[in-house]
């Protein structure tokens, strides 16, 4: 019987717990707060964690144990130990020592970050890409080197999504704002310049989105939609091919809830096309907050020994995602026929 892992992912919106082995996702149940107006609400969304932490890893467990998995095959219990909000964070962490104890297995926690790359990496052919992870409260360019995924440019202020959330909420769309603009600038192809904010290789969304609200008193919706989402994607764009060329690396993975965007998949295509490199996008449950992905690179942390105490596994807000030693590559099999 394969090794399986129980990892449970509460960063933000999404509370989601899922049982993976090596090869496949076993089980996974999700319950997503959402907030009766507006944007998050950080107490509110880890009261909702709170709620229903039990449920989810309840149900988990049930799913697993109808495909044959049961209780005493888990090995560990991962938990994503940060980036995001510190209550949403707690909560989780709470669950996760508590579910840990009572099975007697390790705890391992989980850089929210990484764990987008290595699900990636599993399910799509990417085997040492550059990645482009871009969802609300993220935005940044990594790539493997020497012992560490290294931060190749971020954000300097706010994720593209919240941008994009934001400017949506000033046009009077609801929440999630993503999608509905991506739906109105389909409309467009009237470019209204806009603040293209690269600095050196990190990047600014803010005053792009403050430049898309007041361009609406002179423009059209669809008009300026279209050129917020020009402008951004070209910015993530330039980012992720001079990471490309400094890096010598010859894949592009894209990940995090804005990859579902189809302008900014196009524009990657043709990027990597232009440079000889491979483009890869994993099914979309792999792209958003999910919690097979806190498994699935929790498994490979128990599997290269990379555990935690409990008195270690304090959360981190602000977990850099370049400050995890990776204990989970060989080297020689990157360098491998890629
Ligand atoms: P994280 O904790 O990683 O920041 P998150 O809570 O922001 O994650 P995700 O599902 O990764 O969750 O991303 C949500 C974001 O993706 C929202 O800002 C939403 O507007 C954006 N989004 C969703 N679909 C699209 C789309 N088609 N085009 C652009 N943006 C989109
Ligand atoms: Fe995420």
């Amino acid at each position: 019987m394969k090794r399986t892992v129980l990892g449970i992912e509460g960063t933000a919106w999404n509370l989601s717990a899922a049982i993976v082995n090596e090869n496949d996702v076993i089980a996974e149940v999700t319950h997503t707060y959402v907030p009766p107006i507006g944007g998050i609400h950080p107490r509110e969304a880890a009261q909702h964690h709170a709620k229903f932490a039990s449920y989810v890893i309840e149900k988990v467990l049930e799913e697993a144990e109808k495909k044959g998995v049961s209780l005493s095959l888990i090995a560990g219990v991962a938990f994503s130990q940060g980036p995001g909000l510190g209550a949403c964070l707690r909560t989780v962490a709470t669950a996760a020592r508590a579910l840990s104890l009572s099975l007697g297995v390790p705890l391992i926690g989980v850089n929210h970050c990484l764990a987008h790359i290595e699900v990636g990496r599993w399910k799509t052919p990417a085997r040492d890409p550059v990645t482009l992870y871009v969802s609300g409260a993220n935005s940044q360019v990594l790539a493997y080197n020497m012992g560490k995924y290294r931060v190749f440019g971020e954000t300097l202020d706010i994720g593209l999504g919240n941008a994009l959330d934001k400017f949506a909420r000033s046009a009077g769309l609801t929440h999630p704002g993503g999608p509905k603009i991506e739906e109105l600038a389909r409309k467009s192809k009237n470019y209204i310049p806009m603040p293209y904010v690269v600095k050196g290789m990190d990047l600014s969304f803010s005053g792009l989105a403050t430049a898309a609200t007041d361009a609406l008193t002179k423009a059209s919706l669809e008009d300026v939609c279209y050129s917020f989402q020009e402008t951004a994607f070209s910015m993530v764009v330039e980012v992720t091919e001079r990471a490309l060329a400094h890096t010598g690396k010859k894949e592009v993975l894209l990940a995090g809830g804005v990859g579902a965007n189809m302008r900014l998949r196009e524009m990657l295509k043709i990027m990597c096309e232009e440079r000889g490199a491979s483009f890869y996008v994993p099914e979309k449950r792999f792209m958003g907050d999910n919690g097979a992905m806190i498994a699935y690179l929790g498994l490979l942390m128990l599997n290269s020994g990379n555990i935690l105490s409990i008195e270690n596994s304090h959360v981190n807000p602000n977990f850099r995602p370049d400050s995890v030693k990776v204990t989970w590559i060989n080297e020689d099999e990157l360098k491998g026929d890629t």
